[in-house]
């Protein structure tokens, strides 16, 4: 199954991936964490990527393009993948295009999942991740056990930098910029599901779930 997630910061998309990824065994690939990881092991891409994603800008696309075509070569992620965060440029989304043709491959599935500014700026001011093992929660929606603690690994939960409320502000900006415009590239396509993505997450998912077809959800 080749998926894309599309929708703006803090739609739920890294949520519903982690989902697909737990129950129907497809690789979630997200470049946020990939880039997360370059940055704290202050790799060469890392050094680059931070000083734009501390702004909550793009990273350019052809450092992301050469980052995707690596990563969607590996072995366990070459045929099927959910992509969050990835495209998210119409120069992107013709990169993995090309890419996917050489392999006489196409996407199946691109869902947009929607959700309004007003509850995008309370899940992402609320929003912790596990230092480790990387599973969200939610102080409000989804918190852990014991507070700041993850309850599956016991290591600490931190806010990303990403979410303070004027980058969160300056990220919507650069998603209707840059990123909306692929609704229209997707949908003349006929690749284009939308998902109302205003309810629980177990609600979500089982509009995920019925949009790609599977039995069961
Ligand atoms: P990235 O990490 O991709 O961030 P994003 O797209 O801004 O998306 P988020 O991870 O913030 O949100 P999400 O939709 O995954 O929501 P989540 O499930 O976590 O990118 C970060 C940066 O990296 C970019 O700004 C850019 O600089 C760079 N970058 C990445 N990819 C790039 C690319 N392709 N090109 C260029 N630059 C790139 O949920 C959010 C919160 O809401 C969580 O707390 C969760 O628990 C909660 N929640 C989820 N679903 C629900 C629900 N249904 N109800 C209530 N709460 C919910």
């Amino acid at each position: 199954m080749r998926v894309v997630l599309l929708g703006p910061p803090g739609a739920g998309k890294g949520t519903q991936a982690k989902l697909l990824e737990g129950q129907l065994g497809v690789p979630h690939v997200s470049t946020g964490d990939i880039l997360r990881k370059a940055v704290s092991d202050k790799s060469p891409i890392g050094k680059k990527a931070a000083q734009y994603m501390d702004k909550g800008k793009l990273v350019p696309d052809n450092l992301i393009l050469e980052l995707m075509g690596k990563q969607l070569s590996r072995e366990n992620c070459r045929d099927d993948f959910v992509l969050d965060g990835f495209p998210r440029t119409i120069p992107q989304a013709s990169g993995l295009e090309e890419l996917l043709k050489k392999r006489g491959l196409q996407l199946e599935h691109v869902l947009f999942i929607q959700v309004p500014l007003d509850a995008i700026i309370r899940r992402l001011a609320g929003r912790r991740t596990c230092r480790n093992c990387g599973k969200l929660y939610h102080l409000v929606f989804d918190p852990p056990s014991r507070e700041g603690i993850c309850d599956g690994c016991h290591n600490d939960l931190y806010q990303r930098k990403d979410d303070k409320k004027e980058t969160i502000a300056a990220r919507h900006d650069v998603y209707q910029a840059q990123t909306a415009p692929l609704v229209d590239y997707y949908r003349e396509r006929g690749l284009l599901q939308e998902i109302d993505g205003q309810a629980n997450v177990e609600e979500i998912k089982g509009r995920i779930f019925q949009a790609l077809g599977v039995v069961g959800a």
